[in-house]
């Protein structure tokens, strides 16, 4: 296990599986710099993880903003020198079936599931390559994998995450490392995006057994502590419980 600590760069930490790995990465002796658009929820985040002897500061991102992201990852470091790993996790998932024709609900999930991802690649990637090496966690989900009824939209954007991380990974071989980490059902404000009433209900049967997010967090975690010329690249994560 490497034990050096990291700079690292959280997005969506306000809740859910961000917060979680801000709290884990932070107790591991990493320095987190966290964003989201709560920035009530990181103030709050920031004092705890500081309160417990860890290192953390926050700025106000939204992922859907390319000139944002980059202004945040510039922040992190120079809040902290560099910046060794981005966890690209920001994402929602209003699900519905798609003749409901929720196409703005459609234009979001590509814009922070997909657009995000590649606007926190876009702004740490430059940079990494400049301090000789750097390391992407991107966030997809068992739905990147398979595609299920009201899922489409959503599946769509974690297979492009998928794609994207994989052609990440192969184009820059040697000096970035890239994790593609894929949860199944976890404990979150994730299903408060979908408004479609069916899709809603549906979900409330297939959430019932849910993973607690710092099980996500743990693998995340994992993946970070490997030695330089270890790239984990590909963790799914689903509960013990949980056919699909
Ligand atoms: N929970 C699951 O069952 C599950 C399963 C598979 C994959 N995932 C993936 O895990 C990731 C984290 O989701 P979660 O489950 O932890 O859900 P969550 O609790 O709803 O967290 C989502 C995070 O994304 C942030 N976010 C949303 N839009 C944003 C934007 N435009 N700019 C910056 N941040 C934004 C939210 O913060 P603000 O609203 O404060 O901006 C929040 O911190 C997502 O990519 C999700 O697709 C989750």
């Amino acid at each position: 296990m490497e034990q050096t600590a990291k700079v690292v760069a959280v997005t969506g930490a306000s809740s859910g599986i961000g917060e979680a790995t801000a709290r884990r990465l932070a107790a591991d002796g990493h320095r987190v710099f966290l964003g989201a658009r709560r920035t009530d929820r990181l103030e709050r985040l920031v004092e705890e993880i500081a309160g417990a002897g860890g290192t953390a500061a926050f700025r106000r991102l939204d992922v859907t903003d390319a000139a944002d992201t980059r202004a945040f990852i510039n922040a992190a470091a120079s809040a902290y020198g560099r910046v060794d790993a981005v966890v690209n996790n920001a994402g929602l998932m209003p699900l519905s079936p798609l003749e409901a024709l929720r196409t703005e609900e459609w234009d979001r999930m590509i814009d922070v599931n997909v657009r995000g991802v590649l606007h926190g690649i876009a702004a740490a990637l430059p940079l990494m390559r400049a301090q000789g090496g750097g390391h992407f966690v991107n966030i997809a989900s068992v739905g990147a994998y398979e595609v299920s009824p009201t899922a489409a939209v959503y599946c769509a954007t974690k297979f492009a995450v998928r794609a994207i991380s994989e052609g990440l990974r192969q184009e820059s071989a040697g000096d970035i490392r890239v994790t593609l980490v894929s949860p199944g059902v976890t404990e979150s404000e994730l299903a408060d995006s979908i408004s479609d009433p069916e899709a809603r209900e549906a979900m409330k049967t297939y959430r019932a057994v849910a993973l607690p997010a710092s099980a996500i967090a743990e693998a995340i975690a994992y993946a970070l502590s490997q030695p330089p010329q270890v790239d984990v690249n590909e963790i799914v994560v689903r509960p013990a419980a949980s056919a699909q």
